[in-house]
C-alpha cells in the first residue's frame, strides 16, 4: 500500500508567515496512527478488488485521503484549545508551545488546506466527496459542541453518549471509508456498507480513548491520562459507573465530579471507583458488539486483499494503546 506518511511529508509549509505554517509543520510531522487516510485508500483498494494504488488511481484517491488526515489534525488543535490538553502524540500540544491564538488559527489554516486538497478530487466526483465532507465536518462540529455541554449536565443517557460519540468520531472514520470507495468506483450498496463499517469501529474506537484516558500508559498513548476526569467528561466510563452504582459508591463519586483543584486526588479516587465496578469491561463488551457489527459490513463487500485488511485493522482496534 501507498505510504502515507511519505505523501504527508510531502505537503509544504515552508511559507510566510511562520507563525502560521510552523504549527502546522509540527502538527503533521508528529505522527499519529494515520488510520484515516488508510481506512480511505483501503477502501478505494477494497472495491477495486484488492488492486494496489497506483498511477491514476492515486492520483484520483490521494488528495481525499490526505484532506481526511489534514482536516483529522485541523480538530485536535481545537480540541486541545477546549479540553485543555497539554500533550498529544507525546509532544507539547500547540496551543501549550505557542499560544491559543496561534492553535485557532493555524487550526483555521488547516481546515482551508483539506478544502484544498478535496478540491483536487476527479471533476466527475468532486461535487459529491464535497457534500460528503461537509456532512461529515458539520457532524463533527455538532459532536464537539454536545461533548461540551454535556460536561455540564448532570444526566446524560448512554444513548446519548453513543449519539454523541457517533458525531464527534465516528462520522469522519465512516466518511473516510464512503469517500474512499466512492471515488473508486463504489455502487450505493457498497457505500453504505463501507460508511457503517466506518461507524461501528468508530463507536469502538472513542470507548476505547474514553478507555485510555483512564487506565493507558502516557508514554504509550502519546497524551496525558485522567483529563476526563479531571474535567467531568461524561466518558462512557463515567455515564456506566453512575448507571450502575450503588448507592454509596454513587453518592462518592457525584461528591468528586463537585470538586475541584484536587486533580491527583480525584483520578485515584475516580479510577478506584471506576476499578470497584468494572466499567471498563463493561465498555470492552459494548466494543466487541460494535467490532462484531462492522466485521459483518465487510461480508457484503468484494472479498480481497483490502478485505481482509480492514478485518484485521478492525479487530487491531479493541486492544491498541495508542
Ligand atoms: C484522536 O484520534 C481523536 C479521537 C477521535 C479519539 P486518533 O487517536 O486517531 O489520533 P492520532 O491521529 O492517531 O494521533
Ligand atoms: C475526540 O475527542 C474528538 C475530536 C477530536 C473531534 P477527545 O477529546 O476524546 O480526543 P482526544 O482524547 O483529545 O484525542
Ligand atoms: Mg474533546
Ligand atoms: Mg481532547
Ligand atoms: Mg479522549
Amino acid at each position: 500500500m501507498l505510504d502515507i506518511n511519505k505523501a504527508i511529508e510531502s505537503l509544504n509549509w515552508d511559507k510566510e508567515p511562520k507563525g502560521l505554517y510552523e504549527p502546522i509543520a509540527y502538527t503533521l510531522a508528529s505522527g499519529g496512527k494515520r488510520i484515516r487516510p488508510t481506512l480511505a485508500l483501503t477502501a478505494a483498494e477494497c472495491i477495486m478488488n484488492g488492486g494496489l494504488l497506483s498511477g491514476d488511481a492515486i492520483e484520483n484517491t490521494l488528495p481525499a485521503a490526505l484532506a481526511l488526515e489534514v482536516f483529522h489534525n485541523f480538530t485536535l488543535l481545537h480540541d486541545d484549545v477546549m479540553d485543555r490538553a497539554e500533550v498529544r502524540r507525546g509532544r507539547e500540544t500547540v496551543h501549550v508551545k505557542w499560544n491559543d491564538n496561534t492553535a485557532i488559527l493555524s487550526g483555521d489554516q488547516m481546515l482551508i488546506e483539506a478544502y484544498k486538497l478535496i478540491a483536487r478530487v476527479p471533476n466527475d466526483k468532486v461535487q459529491r466527496t464535497l457534500e460528503m465532507f461537509n456532512e461529515m465536518a458539520t457532524g463533527i462540529c455538532e459532536g464537539q459542541q454536545l461533548d461540551m455541554d454535556f460536561e455540564h449536565r448532570s444526566q446524560v443517557s448512554i444513548d446519548e453518549y453513543m449519539h454523541m460519540i457517533e458525531l464527534k468520531t465516528s462520522v469522519l472514520l465512516a466518511y473516510a471509508m464512503k469517500i474512499g470507495g466512492y471515488i473508486a468506483g463504489a455502487t450505493p450498496a457498497q457505500q453504505e456498507a463501507l460508511y457503517r463499517y466506518g461507524l461501528h469501529i468508530g463507536l469502538a474506537f472513542q470507548i476505547q480513548d474514553d478507555i485510555l484516558d483512564v487506565y493507558g500508559d502516557p508514554a504509550t498513548f502519546g497524551k496525558a491520562t485522567g483529563g476526563d476526569i479531571c474535567c467531568n467528561k461524561k466518558t462512557f466510563l463515567l455515564l456506566t459507573a453512575l448507571e450502575t452504582a450503588d448507592p454509596e459508591s454513587k453518592a462518592e463519586l457525584l461528591q468528586w465530579l463537585m470538586a475541584t483543584g484536587q486533580d491527583e486526588q480525584k483520578i485515584a479516587a475516580v479510577t478506584a471507583i471506576y476499578d470497584r465496578l468494572g466499567v471498563r469491561e463493561a465498555g470492552e463488551a459494548v466494543m466487541e458488539g460494535h467490532t462484531a457489527e462492522a466485521l459483518a459490513q465487510l461480508d457484503k463487500l468484494p472479498q480481497n486483499d483490502a478485505t481482509e485488511r480492514l478485518r484485521e485493522l478492525a479487530e487491531r482496534l479493541v486492544t491498541r494503546k495508542s
